[in-house]
């Protein structure tokens, strides 16, 4: 679909990126981890012709759209919804339809009271939403995504895998930078870094999550208490039964299961949640 031959970029005499040769298949997904300042965004703007290269080509298989998601949104002195419009009528789509899917996805993301909004005054979560909403209104060939939801809350970035991966059904090619392992390897099948300017293979280090099903045993009074107490240790937190079910990481297990149990929660079950294995308590 996309490949890059003999990629450089250079910034101020600084070599950002060092001839890089890679081809990116048609349906792949790729993510581009590593740290700041590594040429993440760069990469992405080459790719989609936002950014000249220095040296090199892109050369693309047949004509594409992209779809892009940058990673700092320009403050547009227009209303969420008055942009969004304008962006899906610009896609093909007629006004009334582009109307309802707006109202849809603005409903899943937890923006629908943001709509009429200027573009100016929203938050910065809140207008990152709004370009992925952007992004998604129509489906294109390529989506490239550059830290689509960083430091969102967990139902957003939910919301956000099932969208995409959704897209990813219909055969759109993804790439996306991003620094949190779980969007990763929820929506990517391959991960690169940019090392010294070279792209190379990442192995995204991921932690074991774990499923923890909590019941209370303590004085009934002081249930409601230890509930938010919980949800100040995980903020991914379900009702479940006379319990919660929360989810933790192999650390905030290793830190934090021996206080919740002390609170007075009592432990149903343990799961290791990519693999399901019971964990022997
Ligand atoms: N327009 C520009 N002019 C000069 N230098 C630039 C420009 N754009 C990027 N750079 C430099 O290129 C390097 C790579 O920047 P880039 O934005 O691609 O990094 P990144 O990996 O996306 O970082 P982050 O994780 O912080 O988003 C940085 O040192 C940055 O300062
Ligand atoms: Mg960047």
């Amino acid at each position: 679909m996309i490949h890059l031959q003999q990629i450089s970029k250079k910034y101020d005499e600084k070599w950002i990126l060092k001839d890089i040769n890679q081809y990116f298949p048609e349906g792949s997904a790729t993510a581009i981890v590593g740290h700041n300042g590594c040429g993440k965004s760069t990469l992405l703007k080459i790719l989609s012709g936002l950014v000249v290269p220095s040296k090199g080509r892109v050369q693309y298989d047949r004509p594409i759209t992209f779809h892009y998601v940058p990673e700092k949104f320009p403050a547009i002195p227009l209303t969420a919804e008055q942009y969004l419009l304008h962006t899906g009528v610009m896609d093909g789509l007629p006004v009334s339809q582009a109307r309802v899917r707006i109202r849809e996805l603005a409903e899943d993301f937890y923006v629908t009271e943001h709509l009429q909004s200027d573009m100016t005054v929203l938050s910065k979560g809140t207008l990152q939403k709004i370009g992925v909403i952007q992004a998604i209104l129509t489906v294109p060939d390529v989506l490239l995504l550059d830290e689509p939801l960083s430091g969102q809350d967990v139902d957003s970035q939910k919301v956000f895998v099932e969208k995409i991966n959704d897209l990813r059904s219909r055969g759109i090619t993804l790439l996306m930078s991003c620094h949190e392992p779980e969007l990763v390897e929820a929506i990517t099948e391959k991960s690169y870094t940019i090392a010294q300017g070279v792209l190379v293979p990442a192995s995204v280090a991921k932690e074991d999550r774990y499923l923890v099903l909590l019941h209370w045993a303590g004085a009934a009074e002081e249930k409601q208490r230890a509930g938010e107490r919980l949800k100040g240790i995980s903020e991914d937190i379900l009702p479940y039964g006379e319990g919660y079910q929360i989810r933790l990481t192999q650390q905030a297990c290793d830190c934090r299961l021996e206080e919740i149990l002390a609170q007075g929660w009592k432990l149903r079950s343990l799961q290791k949640i990519q693999t399901g294995e019971k964990v022997s308590l």
